[in-house]
């Protein structure tokens, strides 16, 4: 059992956050099926601080505030923020939790802020930030002090390995962490150069769980129950996150928790999967319009018939289809129904 505020997680089973795939319809149906806490997609605090500075009416404030979104249904869900300037990053945490940002959809503040230190996109990482702030630990742990001054609810941070092999610093880097005063950290088992390329060594999670007393949740390559009993039993992490392998089956988390309360799962037939998969284009339609809702459904429709028959077929045609009717239709066809 993990504890992060007021909120008790009994398997610590998380979604990961993954930017531009767990909007809000996404994040919903993985809660509904087992997920216990998820995050953000990643938003960037000064962005939302210069936001308030814009001249725009609130409702046309955009983008930023619109991922930083957290109702009471979502809960326990954290906002994850990215950024390397202490001032910027307390100051979007001090709006979020206190919805006072201009744009606010929110209904209630966050379960906690998490802390972005993983991400290894050139974008991010050129301006010191992602996993950049792994090589600089000093400004990361004043990052988290800061972050921890300006608001009251918990400061998880998600970090990797290390930025290479030859500076691998998780465990020590978390400790640091720790002390400024993070309540929770999630190691993805990789180094910044690995990016996603296949093969982690998740000893690093063992190690990491060793040097701190808070919560250490690990991350990496879990696509079923074995992985993350192997994750828990090889490295005693606290809890698990998991992103790709949510990706087209949000029953994951059902078939994770089965397996750590030595239940029975049973796996949804491909009807109820394709099912599940249109309810998700109607809620991101009904979210985002139809072009952007369509546009982004697209790859969740795709992940979601994979290992059907006829998958790469109806793949190709998924990514080329122009409205909903036309991904409804590919699915009857899968079925047989058409
Ligand atoms: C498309 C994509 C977007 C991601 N966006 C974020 C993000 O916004 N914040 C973050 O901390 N990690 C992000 N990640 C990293 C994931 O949270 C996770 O650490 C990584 O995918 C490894 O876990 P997995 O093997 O279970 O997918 C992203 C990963 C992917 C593939």
């Amino acid at each position: 059992m993990i504890k992060i505020g007021k909120y008790e997680l009994k398997n610590g089973l998380m979604l990961a956050p993954m930017a531009g795939v767990t909007d809000n319809t996404f994040r919903r149906l993985c809660m509904r099926y087992g997920a216990e806490y998820t995050v953000s997609e990643m938003v960037c605090a000064k962005a939302l601080c210069y936001e308030q500075k814009a001249k725009k009416k609130s409702a046309d404030v955009g983008a930023t505030a619109s991922l930083a979104e957290v109702t009471v249904k979502d809960m326990p869900m954290a906002i994850q923020l990215f950024g390397s300037e202490p001032e910027f990053m307390a100051e979007a945490a001090m709006m979020i939790e206190q919805l006072s940002y201009k744009g606010c959809r929110s209904d209630t503040p966050p379960a906690a802020i998490d802390i972005n230190m993983g991400c290894p996109v050139r974008k991010i990482t050129s301006n010191g930030e992602g996993s950049a702030l792994m090589k600089t630990p000093e400004l990361s742990a004043k990052i988290v002090r800061a972050v921890c001054d300006a608001v009251s609810i918990p400061v998880t941070v998600k970090i990797r390995a290390g930025w290479d092999s030859s500076s691998i610093n998780a465990p020590e880097f978390a400790k640091a962490l720790e002390e400024a005063g993070a309540s929770l950290i999630c190691v993805h088992a990789r180094t910044k150069e690995q990016l996603y390329l296949p093969g982690i060594d998740i000893s690093v999670i063992e190690t990491t769980k060793k040097a701190v007393s808070i919560p250490v949740i690990g991350n990496g390559d879990i696509y079923s129950a074995d992985d993350a009993v192997k994750m828990i039993e090889q490295t005693g992490c606290d809890g698990v996150m998991i992103g790709r392998g949510a990706e087209g089956n949000p029953w994951i988390f059902s078939e994770i928790a089965a397996r750590l309360n030595g239940d029975i799962y049973e796996e949804p037939s491909i009807e109820q999967k394709l099912s599940v998969a249109l309810e998700q284009l109607d809620a991101m339609i009904l979210a985002k319009g139809e072009r952007v809702g369509l546009a982004e459904a697209k790859k969740h429709m795709a992940w979601y018939v994979s290992g059907i028959k006829d998958a790469a077929r109806a793949r190709s045609s998924i990514m080329t289809s122009t409205t909903a009717l036309d991904i409804k239709n590919i699915f009857k066809e899968l079925l047989g129904t058409k």
